[in-house]
């Protein structure tokens, strides 16, 4: 079962490198069907549940997740509920879930409550749990580092990626060691306010993969890295306005999946740019957390 996820493109980012004497390649996650890389492995989960025979799914939502779980649920033709916390979602993303057929709940709490929640429900056995915490999730997430791999020869020297949950960090880290070709050193960045940050996908206070990130990180000689929220909205910024100037898509030979640029890009950067922003109307206004 597919709606087309993957294969995204992985761009160059040349006045961002400039900027900041680097060189920085961008996997653009929002080409995904429902604008995030969730879709990676909501196929595989909802293929799973489809095999196994299951009725119906559940997920505790910062939006993303609730907007693919949606998709891919309404492909297989099984029931989608989603927990969100209340208030605290971007509207695009909720929106898109309920025109996705999803029935969307709001817990008065955090997303902990939500998923705490949607884990109660299903250890009544009706519904399947399509958080990162099916593993099936991490299984299609993985292919990421795979296609990275793919085109740029070999691994970046650095991947930094946003870390919620931490699901979506596992996952790169099982796909590159899986793939046996070497490992980039991992940098997992989160917001230093959690619970409050205006970046609503990654307002998670208790990520539920805190050890197993911070093992795979020993591994890759990776760190975490807080930011402030005002350094996230600086970076959010940068990225928005520097990266138009490489349109370009880099699947023709000779361009980033060949070989012969490899020792150039292994001395790089990837960035994991994980969701589209257009879902999101004023991610950093002053809308923060209703409590
Ligand atoms: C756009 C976006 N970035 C980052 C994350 C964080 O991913 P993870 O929770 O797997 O660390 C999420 C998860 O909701 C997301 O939607």
């Amino acid at each position: 079962m597919t709606l087309g996820e993957g294969g995204t493109p992985l761009l160059p980012a040349p006045r961002l490198s400039a900027r900041l004497d680097l060189d920085i390649w961008l996997k653009c996650e929002g080409a995904n069907p429902t604008g995030s890389f969730k879709d990676r492995g909501m196929t595989v989960a909802l293929s799973k549940a489809l095999e196994e025979g299951r009725r119906a799914v559940v997920c505790a939502s910062t939006g993303n997740t609730a907007a693919s779980a949606a998709a891919y649920a309404a492909r297989a033709g099984l029931p989608a509920l989603v927990l969100q916390p209340a208030g605290a979602v971007a509207l695009g993303k909720l929106a898109q879930a309920r025109a996705l057929g999803a029935r969307v709940l709001e817990v008065r709490g955090s997303f902990e409550q939500a998923l705490a929640a949607a884990r109660q429900l299903t250890e009544r056995g009706t519904h399947v749990l399509v958080n990162s915490l099916n593993p099936y999730r991490l299984e299609g997430q993985k292919t990421a580092a795979f296609e990275i791999l793919e085109e740029l020869g070999a691994p970046p020297a650095v991947l930094a990626l946003p870390y919620g949950g931490g699901g979506n960090t596992r996952a790169y880290v099982m796909g590159f060691e899986e793939a046996g070709a070497g490992l980039p050193r991992v940098v997992a960045v989160e917001s230093s306010l959690r619970a409050e940050t205006a970046a609503s996908a990654i307002r998670i206070s208790a990520p539920v993969h805190a050890p197993e990130v911070e093992e795979a990180l020993e591994r890759t000689a990776g760190l975490i890295a807080k930011v402030s929220d005002e350094a996230l909205l600086e970076a959010w910024r940068a990225l928005a306005q520097r990266r138009g100037s490489s349109a370009s898509r880099p699947r023709q030979p000779g361009g980033p999946g060949s070989r012969t640029h490899s020792s150039r890009r292994v001395r790089g950067w990837s960035a994991s740019s994980p969701g589209t922003g257009s879902r999101t109307p004023r991610p950093w206004s002053a809308s923060r957390h209703r409590r």
